[in-house]
């Protein structure tokens, strides 16, 4: 009784004390503490597709089983970036410690050759008819046979295909309630959504716009995601859905065909794999430059004590800047698709070759992005956005990134299907050398040919603690600010004691090599900082920008599930 009466004592003393300690005491950026449950979780960027997600998992369905009906529900309520037109790369470690990586990455079509997107005089071609916007920007999706490949070969085989199709369908038929921040989404890509018929009809509901509090139904959707129910990704690559996309396609001087929809095939790949401090680190490898870049900058980093530099000092900023002008540098060269190029992969992450990029980095002057070429490889080797994260009960863990690249994509939504048709074709480097829409300079490695898989930066990833068990697993959206968001969140676990909800809300930087310019985010950086940064010869965006957002789970040593969703985003992390 006696030591009852003690622990309660030390309770409140203890609690008394947190109360009051001050937030300058707190080692993090946000009050908020991740979402914590004991058995499975979902963390996605709806909330709805959270809780569709955490309802097949109730009804026995694994992890797998539940990124697919919680992808298919993202593509009804998060229209941005969830979709069925779009695609990505899914990164699951089962319970036993195997990992499957699946890439269903948007593919060129047939008719896409390297010159496309220039005109006649050699350059790039604007609006219509390029690879940003318009019918001719979109690749061939891949979301479908992606999720229909995940399901059919990790699924856990106790539920229906049609279970996990069913409640996207439903919501597309009846409709879900408009927030406030999707309201006002769709006003603002007014401009390119009103283009195109079916978008100005389904997204800005005629012209009359929508707002918040509205409901929006999306009965074309609806029915696509019937036929996906019925018939499985025959219900999108073949029948009325391709039929409709390939019509649209043809009477817009579209690239995409019957048979390039046909022809698609998701593929699996072999996770990339490394270490940082002894942790495992397992990401995605090309045709995803994600994982790559970010384990060749961990083994940059590597040789630092990021610890004792604080975590946004302008020491620990230098370092992270000039690692990734080296990483992107590297990105540019050796990156493409590995069908097409051979991608270097195992030197790019060997620690060895990242010592020899590390020693040319200057602790005390910026270098120029102009002076930093590709590193050096001897011989050949064998050959954004949305992110959403899954535990299940037995410890599956799946971490999935898929995209239409912009927000609402190409614009474009296939007439009769309410798919809206992604940009991804502006991966490629359209012109090798000239920069895409977020100013990346690729290489003829990534220039585009029939059937290619353009480079992404997408970086789902899984860390392991030093003892093999599952430690976080996250990934984010937004191009190339994907990899250096991926890379902090790792580090800021790791080297700053973060849990995962602190690690992503955190203010974090970018730099890619070209332009030549730290990007820092609204109250992400004090004056002095800066001040020390410039000092030494850096240069800084015109304006601060939200880095990419992301969404994670952590698991402690006894079991529990921490959810987190990015302050800089909507989303919910569900579980039980
Ligand atoms: N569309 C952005 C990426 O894949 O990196």
């Amino acid at each position: 009784m006696k030591s009852v009466k003690k622990s309660a004592v030390l309770f409140f003393i203890t609690a008394l004390f947190l109360s009051f300690t001050p937030r300058e005491l707190r080692i993090f950026a946000s009050w908020r503490e991740p979402v914590r449950v004991k058995h499975a979780i979902v963390a996605s960027q709806h909330e709805l597709a959270s809780k569709i997600g955490v309802e097949v998992l109730k009804k026995g369905g694994n992890a797998i089983d539940a990124a697919v009906a919680t992808a298919l529900a993202l593509a009804v309520v998060y229209p941005e970036a969830g979709n069925l037109g779009g695609g990505g790369f899914m990164l699951v470690r089962f319970k036993d410690g195997k990992t499957a990586a699946i890439d269903y990455r948007e593919m060129a079509p047939q008719a896409a050759t390297r010159n496309i997107y220039l005109d006649e005089t050699g350059k790039l071609i604007k609006g219509e008819g390029s690879s940003t916007i318009g019918y001719r920007a979109a690749g061939v999706p891949g979301t479908t046979a992606g999720l229909e490949l995940a399901f059919k070969k990790y699924g856990s085989g106790k539920l229906k295909w049609s279970e996990l199709v069913e409640p996207a369908r439903k919501i597309a038929q009846d409709g879900y309630v408009l927030s406030y921040r999707l309201a006002n989404l769709f006003k603002a890509y007014k401009e390119s959504l009103e283009r195109y018929e079916d978008s100005k009809k389904i997204f800005l509901n005629n012209g009359k716009f929508y707002e918040e509090g509205d409901i929006l139904k999306q009965p074309e959707l609806a029915q696509t995601l019937g036929r996906i129910e019925k018939n499985g990704a025959k219900g999108f690559y073949e029948g009325e859905t391709a039929q409709l996309i390939a019509a649209d396609m043809k009477a817009h001087n579209g690239l995409m065909t019957l048979e390039d929809l046909k022809n698609y095939q998701p593929k699996e790949r072999t996770p990339v794999r490394g270490t940082y401090r002894g942790y495992e680190i397992i990401s995605m490898p090309p045709p995803s430059s994600g994982g790559i870049v970010l384990l060749q900058s961990l083994n940059m980093l590597e040789k630092y004590d990021l610890r004792s530099m604080g975590y946004n000092s302008s020491e620990k900023y230098h370092l992270l800047t000039e690692v990734l002008r080296r990483a992107f540098a590297d990105r540019a060269e050796f990156m493409g698709d590995p069908d097409f190029a051979n991608v270097p992969t195992k030197t790019l992450i060997d620690k060895n070759y990242a010592e020899k990029r590390r020693a040319t980095i200057n602790l005390t002057k910026a270098s120029k992005s102009s002076d930093i070429k590709h590193g050096e490889i001897i011989g050949r080797e064998s050959m954004d956005t949305t992110h959403f994260t899954i535990v299940d009960a037995d410890g599956n863990v799946v971490t999935n990134t898929y995209t239409i690249n912009d927000l609402y994509g190409s614009a474009v939504t296939a007439k009769g299907t309410g798919v809206l048709l992604n940009d991804e074709m502006d991966d490629f480097a359209a012109q090798p050398g000239k920069a895409n829409m977020f100013g990346l300079i690729q290489g003829e490695k990534n220039s585009v040919q029939p059937k290619k898989r353009p480079l992404s930066s997408m970086t789902p990833t899984i860390v392991l603690r030093k003892d093999g068990s599952l430690w976080f697993a996250v990934g984010a959206r937004g191009g190339p600010r994907i990899i250096t968001s991926v890379l902090q969140i790792v580090i800021n676990m790791i080297d700053h004691d973060m849990n995962i909800q602190e690690a992503i809300d955190a203010p974090r930087i970018h730099h890619q090599w070209f332009p030549d310019e730290i990007l820092f985010e609204p109250y992400g950086m004090s004056p002095d900082t800066r001040t020390a940064l410039e000092k030494l010869g850096h240069k800084f965006a015109a304006k601060p920008i939200n880095i990419a957002s992301a969404t994670g789970i952590s698991i402690n040593e006894k079991g529990v599930r921490f959810g987190a969703i990015d302050s800089r985003s909507d989303g919910e992390a569900v579980g039980y």
